[in-house]
């Protein structure tokens, strides 16, 4: 049913082995608009090989090529165009949907464990809009390479060490009060690590008294340990309400503190392969041949660091999946840190460096605004949700007033508009986050994707005519939403290959946006003999929006 390889296929047996299926594949175009067809073959790379124009050899070889199973195939400029049978196209992408739905779009494209490192707050600290990208972009690559044939393993790295813990335990101590803590934690916690940063702006001694505590924890000191260990539960607490209401879970939540037994084996290899340097009292590994900077292992006085743990829970992840990718859904802004950890294991000599990938994402601002907790600019995460489901549930309230389950449709309204809108922008781009532009229906939002969805349902539930491909539906219309659809199996392997779930994101809008010109132009429910076969076209537009939305972590609810 992969009409790609169909054309491929006509190509290759004219050109015999000019070119491979790869090369050809590759070479394939989607014309922009349908009068040139629906896939169409460049002809300037064969210039070299015929000594010929690529028009001239445009014409001759559409001339040639075996047009049976098309519409017809033309030579314009240096193209050939294919213009594929709309009847057997029809016919085979909505018998393939209806066999199988759920699995439509699978593909092989590799396969074993691939750990994703994602979402990792830091304990004590709420969770940032940056945190909400990496949770929901790890999420739904996790759900995209699943389906493409790997095995994601979901890593919560939580930030549950370092030397803000020494800061943070005398704060408490000092200014803290348990029944604050067990009654709004992060709250209070970050209360105390703010009194703390500005009470040491007078008094410096704070900074040694919180690096002396840091050591204790280090060390063991069991009644340092046992509040650090509350803070850490109390803290997961609050992140697992904010999980919760994404549906976002976890395979692991080895966190920093986990490797703390596991450095020293990466330390004393990096002595006995003799690349560790003693800089300014710290320790390093030089990475000027990778035009780095140098990574820090040790500190001065001996403490571990980020760079330390992370080359432990790299060699850990690597031991215990034997992974085949090893992905880091982490800010862009960490670019650096993830080029020296690579480059440091390339420099322990294990050419699986290679297979770790940082996949950064860019910033998300207020009103233009970087967000910054130390000043105070955050965006409490939980409330955003919270707020989006009661958006949410107002709109619903006005256009579905008697829905039965209004509640929950209103949670996945609400949650699946922020999620979609995170995932609609490219990775990378930085965007400008604005409630209401979230949650509406209209436009390019995912309350509008979940809308068409319903609004596709309810078709189906009005008739009780069983839906089936039997007529082909041949209008413009009909013709764009089959088109789509029998574009989701290269949607799936382009947002794998590329790490980027809004590939799928800006597929489901364009199918939306299809199936409503469809809808707006056709009376779907008369009685008459393409009636199945509109029916089929509803019922796999439905399905295949659904599973779109489920590969974004995205709920489709039947009536909205
Ligand atoms: N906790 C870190 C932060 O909030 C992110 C950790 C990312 N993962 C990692 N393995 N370094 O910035």
């Amino acid at each position: 049913m992969d009409f790609k390889q169909q054309v491929v296929a006509t190509l290759h047996s004219a050109l015999h082995d000019q070119l491979d299926d790869q090369q050809l594949t590759q070479l394939l175009e989607t014309p922009k608009t349908s009068d040139l067809g629906d896939y169409a073959f460049p002809t300037f790379a064969l210039a070299k090989i015929y000594h010929q124009a690529p028009k001239q050899i445009a014409s001759d070889l559409a001339a040639q090529l075996d047009a049976t199973p098309y519409e017809k195939i033309q030579a314009v400029g240096g193209y050939v165009n294919f213009f594929l049978d709309k009847v057997s196209f029809a016919h085979a992408v909505l018998t393939t949907i209806a066999k199988d739905p759920q699995h439509y779009g699978d593909a092989q494209l590799g396969q074993g464990n691939v750990p994703i490192d994602m979402s990792s707050p830091n304990i004590a600290k709420p969770m940032s809009m940056g945190h909400l990208r990496s949770t929901v972009i790890g999420n739904a690559l996790a759900n995209i390479l699943a389906k493409v044939g790997y095995s994601p393993i979901k890593i919560n790295h939580l930030g549950d060490w370092g030397t803000q813990f020494g800061k943070l335990i005398v704060a408490y101590r000092k200014w803290g009060s348990e029944a604050d803590v067990k009654k709004d934690p992060i709250h209070y916690l970050v209360q105390y690590y703010v009194q703390f940063h500005e009470e040491a702006e007078t008094d410096p001694t704070l900074d040694d008294e919180a690096r002396a505590v840091f050591k204790q924890l280090e060390d063991g000191d069991q009644e340092v340990y046992k509040l650090w260990s509350w803070f850490r539960e109390e803290s997961l607490k609050e992140f697992t309400r904010i999980y919760d209401l994404l549906g976002v879970t976890f395979d692991s939540y080895n966190g920093e503190a986990f490797y703390n037994d596991k450095m020293d084996a990466v330390v004393a290899d990096l002595e006995q392969k003799h690349l560790l340097k003693a800089s300014q009292g710290a320790e390093i590994v030089d990475l000027s041949k990778y035009d780095l900077n140098p990574a820090l292992i040790k500190k001065s006085d001996g403490a571990t660091l980020y760079m330390t743990r992370d080359l432990a829970a790299a060699f850990y992840r690597h031991d215990q999946y034997h992974f085949v990718q090893s992905l880091y859904v982490v800010g862009n802004e960490q670019r650096e840190h993830f080029d020296q950890l690579k480059a440091v294991i390339k420099e322990m000599g294990h050419d699986w460096a290679d297979d770790i990938h940082h996949i950064p994402f860019g910033l998300i601002t207020s009103g233009g605004k970087k967000l910054s907790t130390r000043k105070g600019n955050i965006i409490l995460l939980e409330r955003v949700l919270n707020d989006a489901i009661v958006l949410a549930k107002q709109q619903i309230a006005e256009k579905h007033p008697d829905l039965a389950n209004a509640d929950q449709v209103a949670h996945d309204v609400g949650v699946g508009a922020v999620v979609f809108h995170d995932l609609k922008n490219e990775r990378l781009d930085s965007f400008d986050f604005n409630l209401e532009e979230v949650v509406r229906f209209e436009g390019e939002t995912g309350p509008y994707v979940q809308y068409t969805n319903a609004r596709a349902n309810s078709i189906l539930r009005k008739t009780t005519i069983q839906p089936a491909a039997e007529v082909a539906l041949t209008d413009q219309n009909a013709w764009d939403v089959l088109k789509a659809l029998g574009d989701f199996p290269h949607v799936v392997v382009r947002a794998a290959q590329a790490y980027e779930p809004s590939i799928v994101a800006k597929y489901a809008l364009r199918l939306a946006k299809a199936f409503n010109k469809y809808y707006a132009n056709t009376k779907v429910l008369v009685d008459d003999a393409e009636l199945p076969a509109r029916l089929a076209l509803v019922q796999a537009t439905s399905q295949i929006l659904t599973a779109a939305l489920a590969l974004l972590g995205v709920q489709a609810p039947a009536e909205m």
